[in-house]
C-alpha cells in the first residue's frame, strides 16, 4: 500500500493506544530516529527505561492491529504539571489524525492523575510543530526556560 493510502486509512483503522512494552522498544527508538527526535545527549533507551521506572511517567504507544508501532507520546507528572515529550507519528502516517489521538491519550493520563495543565517544550528551530499544537489548543507561554546539568557539564544553547 502506498504511504498516502496508508495515511488515508489511519484515521479509522483500529488503533490501540497503551503503555510501551519490552517488545516495542526497538521500534519506538526507530520511530524517534525517523522523526529526528533524538539528540546526542539523550540516549533514547535510557530515556525509556527512566520513564518506565519512575512511577510518574508513561510512554504511550499507538499500535496497528498487527502490533506495528505507529505513534508515541511520553507523558510525565512532575507533581504539579503534566509534561509531554517524544510526541511522534510515523512519517508516512502524519497528517491523518494520529498525533491528535496520541496527545489526547496523554492528556487523559494527566487528568487521571489530577493534573490541570499540560505543557511541552518545542525547540525554537522546530517551527513546523507549533502549528500542530496550536490546532490542539496549546498556546505559546511567555516564559524563559532555565536549566542546568546536575553533573556540572557546561550548558549549550
Ligand atoms: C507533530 C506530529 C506529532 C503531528 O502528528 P500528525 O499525526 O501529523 O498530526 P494530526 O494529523 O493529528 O494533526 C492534528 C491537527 O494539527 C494540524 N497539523 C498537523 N501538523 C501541522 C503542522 N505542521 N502545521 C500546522 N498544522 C498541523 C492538522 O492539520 C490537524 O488539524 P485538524 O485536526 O484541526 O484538521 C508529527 O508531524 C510528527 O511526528 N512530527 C515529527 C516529530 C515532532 O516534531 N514531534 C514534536 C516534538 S515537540
Amino acid at each position: 500500500m502506498s504511504a498516502m493510502a496508508a495515511a488515508g486509512k489511519a484515521k479509522d483503522a483500529p488503533i490501540a493506544i497503551g503503555p510501551i512494552t519490552d517488545a516495542d522498544i526497538e521500534a519506538v527508538v526507530q520511530l524517534w530516529l525517523d522523526c529526528d527526535l533524538t539528540r546526542p545527549w539523550n540516549d533514547p533507551r535510557a530515556d525509556i527505561a527512566q520513564a518506565r521506572r519512575s512511577g510518574s511517567a508513561e510512554i504511550l504507544v499507538a499500535r496497528a492491529a498487527d502490533g506495528r508501532v505507529l505513534a508515541t507520546a511520553m507523558v510525565g507528572d512532575d507533581g504539579h504539571r503534566g509534561w509531554l515529550y517524544y510526541v511522534a507519528v510515523a512519517p508516512a502516517l502524519q497528517r491523518s489524525g494520529l498525533g491528535r489521538r496520541i496527545v489526547a491519550a496523554a492528556e487523559d493520563w494527566m487528568r487521571s492523575r489530577g493534573i490541570a495543565k499540560s505543557q511541552l517544550i518545542v525547540r525554537a528551530t522546530n517551527t513546523k510543530v507549533r502549528g500542530f499544537y496550536e490546532r490542539l489548543g496549546y498556546a505559546e507561554q511567555p516564559r524563559v526556560l532555565m536549566a542546568r546539568w546536575l553533573d556540572g557539564r557546561p550548558m549549550t544553547p
